[in-house]
């Protein structure tokens, strides 16, 4: 079967390109095959993970490569060349440019740690995005989804599921909770159902 092939984006521990590789494994993720997982921060644990399981890394640095123009440059060729129809932003925690974005109009899909239209945009990453539910006190927080386009976390929703805040919560168990409940769940359903609608020409 013809699968859509597919680059994900890291910087970090790399749970979610867990979640990514054990559903295609599972059979969660069918219609989409993993060719390619790209780093732009060296020694990522995500690498190990991705070797692990067999899949090309690549680390592309923007500051050996003369910045974002030279970065963006750089992951479009490594894309073109493996024949990359999708791109996963798995914990990616760097802004792609409205350059580059225009060149994959809804394909790149993102996941954020919360309810977007709330605790999103810049300066919203990460562990950063926990603490702003908590100072605001929401009860219910979640993870989202989404289509990326020029603005940052604001291209069209494709999937969101809830979290409770619980007494008690801190930055970290919030997050472990968020990933748990929902990430590590929605993004490799939302990387099959776009990997499909590629397959069947539907995109
Ligand atoms: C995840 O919570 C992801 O949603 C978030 O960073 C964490 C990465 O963890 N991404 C962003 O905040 C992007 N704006 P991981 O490396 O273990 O997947």
């Amino acid at each position: 079967m013809l699968k859509t092939k597919i680059a994900v984006l890291v910087s970090g521990g790399g749970t979610n390109l867990q979640a990514l590789i054990d559903a295609e494994s599972g059979g969660i993720l069918q219609s989409g095959h993993i060719a390619l997982v790209v780093s732009n921060v060296r020694g990522a644990y995500a690498l190990e993970r991705a070797e692990g399981a067999g899949i090309e890394t690549l680390t592309l640095r923007k500051r050996d490569l003369g910045g974002q123009e030279g970065f963006e440059k750089a992951l479009q060729e490594a894309l073109e060349s493996r024949g990359i129809q999708l791109i996963v932003l798995a914990g990616f925690m760097s802004i792609l440019s409205a350059d580059f974005t225009r060149r994959w109009p809804e394909r790149i899909i993102n996941v954020h740690p919360a309810l977007i239209p709330s605790f999103c945009g810049k300066g919203f990453y990460g562990l950063h995005v926990h603490e702003a539910a908590l100072a605001y006190g929401v009860k219910v927080t979640g993870a989202t989804v989404h289509y990326v386009n020029e603005v940052p976390d604001g291209g069209r929703i494709i999937a969101q599921r809830a979290v409770y805040v619980e007494d008690g919560d801190t930055p970290e168990s919030l997050q472990q909770r968020v990933m748990r409940e929902a990430e590590w769940i929605i993004l490799p359903r939302a990387a099959e159902q776009v990997s499909k609608e590629i397959m069947e020409g539907k995109k």
